[in-house]
């Protein structure tokens, strides 16, 4: 049963519930990183949501996965090279399917704003994708965002870029950050500590790895993503995994009422 593989059995030590978080929204079933993508992560009761902000030319924090809009929206284009009253013009959801013909790039505020005002308590973690252009100053305009929605408690500021995790931890002492990396670095508590983060995001190999164990026993919550079949559950629950972060997260949240 895939809830007790959620939340444990008997055994007290391993039964903290595993968390589900959808994948920039539920994004296997709607068009990624959109408002429908998110309403529909509240609607089937995702403890999370993961989405990617990039910036505009006029320096406005936008939710969408690529630099450029050409794979997700019907532009063609950089991000950057834009003001966000033209991005806001583009369609973002006729390429996932033409029944979303009215979905657009949403504004991180937009995003925040939805949650909040849902009365979910779902958890959101913003991925700063500044991996290829470093969008100057996108630090404090996150942290901008997520103090004027009210949702500094519930988001989870995550980078692959660690130095920047440093700056938003210098900007805020108290938000909660994680780590993003891709494989099994064996000095991955040491680079948490250099900048302060709280947590990792990492792939399903750490995740059941030793080292993987050894950062879970030092204390640092793991997120695993992007997991998309339910045959490593019993192992994520084993290790300790925090939450599952998935593109279909009602694979694993849809037996949960089941008796
Ligand atoms: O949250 C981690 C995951 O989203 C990183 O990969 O490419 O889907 O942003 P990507
Ligand atoms: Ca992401």
């Amino acid at each position: 049963r895939i809830s007790e593989l959620l939340h444990g059995k008997e055994d007290k030590v391993l039964s903290k519930p595993v968390e589900i978080y959808a994948h920039r929204g539920c994004s296997g079933e709607f068009p990624e990183n959109t408002m429908a993508a998110f309403e529909a992560a509240c609607k089937i009761g995702a403890d999370g949501i993961e989405l990617d902000v990039q910036m505009t030319k006029d320096g406005e924090v936008v939710v969408i996965h690529d630099e450029q809009i050409d794979r997700t929206t019907n532009g063609i284009g950089f991000v950057k090279d834009f003001r966000y009253k033209q991005l806001k013009l583009f369609d973002a959801g006729s390429w996932f399917h033409p029944k979303f013909s009215r979905q657009t790039i949403p504004s991180l505020q937009d995003v925040l704003d939805l949650i909040k005002t849902s009365g979910s308590e779902m958890k959101v973690n913003i991925e700063l994708k500044n991996n290829v252009f470093p969008y100057e100053g996108i630090e404090a305009k996150v942290l901008q965002c997520v103090h004027q929605s009210g949702m500094a408690d519930s988001v989870i500021l995550s980078s692959f870029q660690f130095k920047s995790l440093g700056k938003i931890r210098e900007l805020d002492s108290s938000i909660q950050t994680a780590l993003l990396f891709e494989g099994i670095p064996s000095n991955i508590i040491e680079e948490a500590r250099k900048v302060r983060a709280n947590a990792l995001h990492s792939e399903a190999s750490f995740a059941v790895s030793a080292a993987g164990k050894r950062t879970i026993d030092a204390g640092y919550p793991l997120r695993v993503f992007t997991i998309n079949q339910t045959d490593k559950l019993e192992a994520f629950r084993k290790s300790g995994v925090s939450a599952i972060i998935t593109d279909y997260p009602g694979l694993f949240l849809e037996n949960e009422s089941v008796p």
